[in-house]
């Protein structure tokens, strides 16, 4: 049976994986850590710990003390807060995965660990992005996606540490907030429909950018790190998507189940600078093969459950 620790467990990732996991493993086979103690959530059905990822210290105690054997890495500073702040971005985004690359090599552990679209950059090609392909990211997050997706490589090649893990896009969910990213609009703009009948996005209404829902994100984690290692080519760093839509179509998709809804434009520089470096579309074909990816939710379907849940099950009209 499995032992794992899941890193940054209160945030919008971990927010849903850490019950899947339990619902999965059993609960007390899951260990939440995070650096600061839940309010509720994640930590309070079940063991948590206090982990700040950029002490090798903690991170090292917790593995020993529940005899971890995967480590789920999900501490990291999203792409709009790190380049705010670029140097405490570096310290956790690479801080923290070499650290914790560091304890899995020294106690067997395997470890996932997310990259994201914002791995590529604007010398990328933009449409069908292969998997193997340029990447040359121009911001602190790509940057550090990069550099973690080779050391993982590295780690897997030089150590033997089962390392796995996906390329993201945006995430929309409903439990945790994202906190931080330049795909946020998509998570936001649904709270914003529901209470207030408009919303006022922060991207130009043509950025296409890949987006997921989140049971699909768990659903990736969950299946990578149970395929069969025979047939992960590729291992880390999958691209994975399933779904990729503009503003202006996402605002179309909620005006289906409100009619009055509607949206305007109040442009972010930052965030539509790091938006446009990304791909449009990527594909996710080696996933697909290598390990049997497939996503359950496409744009009407995501709506359409988003608005429920944000709605509290209330019925939606104009
Ligand atoms: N959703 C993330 C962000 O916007 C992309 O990995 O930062």
């Amino acid at each position: 049976m499995q032992r794992i620790l899941v890193t940054g467990a209160l945030g919008q990732v971990g927010s849903e994986l850490v019950p899947a996991l339990r619902t999965r493993y059993g609960t007390d086979h899951v260990i939440a850590s995070d650096i600061r103690v839940a309010q509720r959530g994640a930590g309070d059905e079940g063991p948590f710990q206090l982990v700040d990822c950029t002490s090798q210290r903690q991170i090292q105690e917790a593995v020993r003390r529940y005899q971890i054997d995967t480590i789920y890495h999900l501490a990291a500073l999203l792409s709009a807060v790190a380049e705010q702040k670029p140097q405490v971005a570096w310290d956790i985004n690479m801080g923290g995965l070499y650290r914790t690359l560091e304890v899995a090599r020294e106690n067997r552990c395997a470890v996932f660990v997310p990259s994201s679209i914002g791995a590529f950059g604007p010398n990328t090609p933009t449409d069908g992005t292969p998997q193997d392909t340029i990447q040359r990211p121009t911001s602190m997050y790509g940057i550090t996606k990069v550099a973690g997706e080779l050391l993982c490589d590295y780690y897997h090649g030089r150590f033997g540490v089962d390392a796995r893990g996906v390329r993201y896009p945006g995430i929309i969910s409903h439990v945790t907030p994202p906190g931080g990213g330049t795909t946020d609009y998509a998570v936001e703009i649904f709270h914003d429909a529901v209470r207030h009948g408009r919303y006022t996005c922060f991207l130009r209404p043509d950025t296409r950018l890949d987006m997921m829902y989140m049971p699909d994100a768990v659903k990736a984690a969950i299946e990578l790190m149970e395929a069969d290692p025979e047939r992960l080519r590729h291992r880390n760093a999958f691209n994975v998507t399933a779904m990729n839509f503009t503003p202006e179509e996402l605002a179309a998709a909620i005006r289906r189940h409100m009619p009055g809804f509607t949206i305007d434009y109040g442009v972010d520089p930052v965030r539509q600078a790091i938006a446009d470096s990304w791909p449009n579309s990527i594909d996710d074909s080696a996933a697909r093969a290598e390990w049997g990816w497939a996503p359950s939710y496409d744009l009407l379907s995501m709506t359409a459950d988003m608005l429920s849940h944000v709605s509290g099950g209330m019925t939606l009209t104009d």
